[in-house]
């Protein structure tokens, strides 16, 4: 490993934007559609891999929501979490805020309950070794606010084990305002907000998170910085953002690495993250997404966007301390 590497694997760091569904690799994929005797459209591994080109959000989604068609039973979202929470700890996470999107499930007539007691299965055992996690809800932006609704009903009995709810798919065209009461509602229920903002969507797609949804998290908001006066208020606000480098490099929201806004997001202010979003998919688990951009940002840099990563956390004050003071100490 290169003294980059061994840095970036030793930073403590807390991961904020990972969906679960987009851990699913395509060795377990296959592992779990023989086992349930699902039929997938491809011969291999490699095949599966070959067939990762995006040039824009909507291609990775229709992939994605394929792949997770093999999860049927409790125990595919069980191994599914566990051997992500494996790669996590690998690469040095000791926190994660994991999203989970129970409609691409639910849809498919898998009930909520076998989704998430398999993934609360895997993330109470990785609580023996260490590992601390919350679980984020996502809602499709694509399916409409009364489908929400009812993702929402379902999961009632679950709010002791969910710390919150996001937004995510297709941007383009499903304005975050479009889900303004089931956000209030979770609001209600004393649940935190998230949602993804500004990846293909515009800077007001930012502003409505914020203004409407009130979330407590913006995901990706890359596109927030064609906005001055969208930026001094996120700054203003200590709003963290949960960037994404290689997902952006995938999906086309940058062209070429070298052109990543992260540098320019810190040297704006902003409280900035790196995080993995679907790492079987864009080619990298977390200390991955932070060698991606070890050409723009110091070492220095790198410790400051993992503290960043518990700044932005759904940790207690006392937690969070204990993970900066780790840091710092890591890093003098
Ligand atoms: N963006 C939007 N929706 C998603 C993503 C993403 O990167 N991953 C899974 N659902
Ligand atoms: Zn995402």
């Amino acid at each position: 490993m290169s003294a980059a590497g061994a840095f970036i694997t030793g930073l403590p760091k807390a991961e904020l934007h990972i969906h679960l569904e987009g851990s699913l690799e395509p060795e377990l994929m296959f592992e779990i559609a023989r086992r349930n005797k699902i039929a997938i459209p491809f011969k291999s591994v490699n095949e599966v891999r070959a067939a990762y080109r995006f040039s824009r959000l909507q291609d990775f989604l229709d992939i994605y929501y394929r792949g997770a068609d093999v999860l049927r039973h409790e125990q595919d979202f069980y191994d599914l979490t566990r051997a992500y929470l494996a790669r996590a700890a690998a690469d040095g996470v000791c926190h994660v805020e994991a999203f989970f999107d129970p409609q691409a499930h639910t849809a498919r007539g898998v009930p909520f309950a076998v989704v998430i007691d398999g993934i609360l299965a895997a993330l109470k055992e990785a609580a023996s070794d260490g590992m601390t996690s919350r679980l984020i809800m996502c809602f499709l932006r694509h399916l409409d606010e009364d489908d929400a609704f009812a993702t929402f009903k379902a999961a009632e009995p679950y709010f002791g084990c969910i710390a919150g709810v996001g937004l995510d798919s297709s941007e383009r065209g499903h304005p975050p305002s479009k889900f303004r009461r089931v956000f209030a509602a979770a609001g209600a229920a004393g649940l935190k907000r998230v949602a993804h903002a500004g990846e293909e969507g515009p800077p007001e797609y930012v502003w409505e998170a914020l203004d409407v949804l009130k979330i407590d998290r913006i995901d990706h908001g890359n596109r927030a910085l064609e906005d001055p006066k969208l930026v001094a208020r996120i700054k203003a606000e200590e709003i963290t953002l949960t960037v994404c480098p290689l997902s952006n490099l995938k999906l086309c929201v940058v062209g070429d690495m070298a052109d990543h806004p992260i540098k320019n997001m810190l040297n704006q202010g902003l409280r900035a993250t790196v995080n993995s979003d679907d790492p079987a998919y864009f080619g990298g688990y977390i200390a991955d997404n932070y060698a991606a951009v070890a050409g723009l940002v110091t070492e220095a840099d790198m410790a400051e966007l993992a503290r960043n990563s518990f700044r932005g956390s759904f940790l207690d004050a006392a937690a969070t301390a204990k993970h900066l003071a780790a840091i710092d100490s890591y890093s003098a």
